[in-house]
């Protein structure tokens, strides 16, 4: 049985109490510095620290570092004694790192140099050997991947949850009638099942964004060292597999260069930002006054500090906010990127606050989002009576004079000069007088009047994927279906152990 790697603490600040406290300066732990006179300069410091927001890949570099170790004492660089120590020396700076008791310092310029003192403060001069083969930079590409691939399944099941609200929701109005609109005008009437269920088609295909991306990032970076591979008889295929990975890299050139993996993931939340903006928006309009088609849960509503009736949609406004940082995160990586020489730059230390971000927005917006929807109440009456407004029945007219053998052409024409009709009088469809049907159209008599109802424009709408309650039926329980499956692919644990 596999584990998830998902660490307790995030540090957010580098002047945070708990990063000075154990700080030891005299006892400065740093990966380079041999051919420095003198140590950085504070700004130079202040700028390039990076541990406050990569302190969280901090268990994905030690099960790195497992694997790393195990393949030293297969290439007979550790004896079995040393790699016992050294195993021994991880599991427990891995404990000290969950429960807080190992902590990074000010001077501990990222999450790589912090866990080497962790281990040199355990293992003494043996904690070095680890450094053998392997860089700060196949490190930091390869603790992304894993961060991302384990937390990419923590977003995937927070979509689900959401996509099943949509679903039970939907589930209790597969026949309410409601106005379809494009443009934001009443077009056709749908059921607001097959509504809710076309927001839950997007994130269908988030999840399978989510799922094409893993495959891709699935590609250890270990091995690569700096950049050329290493002249030691290291085993990156070994490794790879030891981290949960499909294989590892083709060039260890583009392993430590390649940051699409980030961009794509970036791409994906943004897309799925975009997502919950289309929806957030949509409450916001539905609890409106003007609409009144939804009345949220108090839970999952705000009120005004000073106007004391005022029930607001937050969380949606916040799910329609969110979104701009999501892809301002994507904006930001991709412009990063752009230009780089190979491999590694230091711009691209750039790469992980916006994916960090991406995650926490996600984890946070999506279950509110969740709660919101399955907890809101849909006023039947208010949506059944708005259905027909607007003329939303003038297709189905024009459809029952193609069924009698009207060209279409000839059949929008003479529907459109009912409907100028009825506007003219304020009247609906189904008011016009049999003779006022005589002459708009010798083609128009009263059986017309058989179409003109809501609930036989829905009822005739029994192809697949339409707004019919059939339809709607078969496509709520594949919908069901699918979303248990992905259910069990959040489940699957990332690096095994
Ligand atoms: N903190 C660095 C990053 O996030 C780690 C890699 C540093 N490599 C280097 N050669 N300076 O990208």
């Amino acid at each position: 049985m596999g584990r998830r790697l998902i660490v307790g603490t995030t540090i957010d600040r580098v002047d945070d109490k708990s990063l000075t406290e154990n700080s030891a300066a005299a006892n400065r732990t740093s990966l380079w510095g041999g051919r420095f006179a003198g140590g950085p300069s504070e700004a130079l410091a202040r700028l390039s620290v990076s541990v406050q927001f990569d302190w969280r890949l901090a268990p994905y570099d030690i099960a790195g570092s497992r694997a790393h170790a195990r393949v030293l004492a297969g290439a007979g660089l550790l004896d079995p004694e040393e790699l016992g120590r050294i195993l021994a020396a991880l599991d427990d700076l891995e404990a000290a790192c969950a429960s807080g008791t190992f902590r990074p310092t000010v001077d501990d310029e990222d999450v790589h140099t912090a866990l080497e003192r962790g281990l040199l403060e355990r293992l003494g001069s043996l904690g070095g050997k680890l450094r053998a083969g392997r860089s700060r930079n196949d490190q930091v590409a390869t603790d992304l991947r894993l961060y991302l691939r384990d937390h990419a399944r923590g977003v995937a099941a927070r979509l689900v949850e959401l996509a099943e609200a949509l679903v039970e929701q939907a589930g209790r109005h597969v026949d309410t009638a409601a106005p379809g609109m494009t443009h934001l005008q009443h077009a056709q009437p749908v059921t607001f099942g097959h509504w809710l269920l076309a927001h839950v088609q997007p994130l269908l295909r988030d999840l399978e964004r989510l799922r094409d991306w893993d495959h891709r990032t699935a590609v250890s970076p270990l091995g690569a060292g700096a950049l050329a591979g290493s002249g030691l008889p290291l085993d990156p295929g070994a490794v790879s597999k030891e981290l949960g990975f499909r294989t590892s890299f083709a060039n260890s050139m583009d392993a430590v260069a390649d940051r699409d993996f980030v961009a794509e993931f970036l791409f994906v939340t943004a897309m799925i930002g975009v997502h919950l903006s289309r929806l957030g928006e949509e409450v916001v309009l539905w609890t409106s006054q003007e609409f009144g088609w939804v009345e949220l849960d108090d839970a999952f509503a705000t009120g005004s500090s000073i106007m004391p009736q005022k029930k607001n949609a937050d969380i949606a406004e916040l799910a329609r906010g969110k979104s701009g940082r999501l892809v301002g995160g994507l904006v930001a990586v991709l412009t990063m990127l752009k230009g780089l020489p190979m491999t590694y730059d230091r711009d691209m230390q750039e790469d992980k606050e916006p994916a960090f971000d991406a995650v926490d927005t996600l984890e946070l917006l999506l279950p509110a989002l969740a709660g919101m929807i399955s907890t809101m109440t849909v006023r039947v009456d208010r949506l059944v009576a708005a259905a027909p407004v607007g003329f939303s029945l003038a297709t189905e007219v024009a459809d029952w004079l193609v069924r009698k053998g009207v060209p279409f052409r000839d059949a929008h024409e003479i529907t459109g000069k009912l409907v100028a009709l009825c506007a003219a009088r304020d009247c609906a469809l189904d008011e016009v007088s049999d003779a006022d049907l005589a002459t708009v159209s010798e083609h128009l008599d009263p059986s017309v009047r058989d179409v003109l109802s809501v609930r036989s424009a829905l009822a005739a709408r029994i192809t697949p994927g339409s707004t019919g309650p059939g339809p709607v039926a078969d496509q709520l329980a594949t919908a069901a279906d699918q979303l248990t499956t992905w259910r069990n692919w959040t489940a699957e644990s990332v690096v095994p152990r």
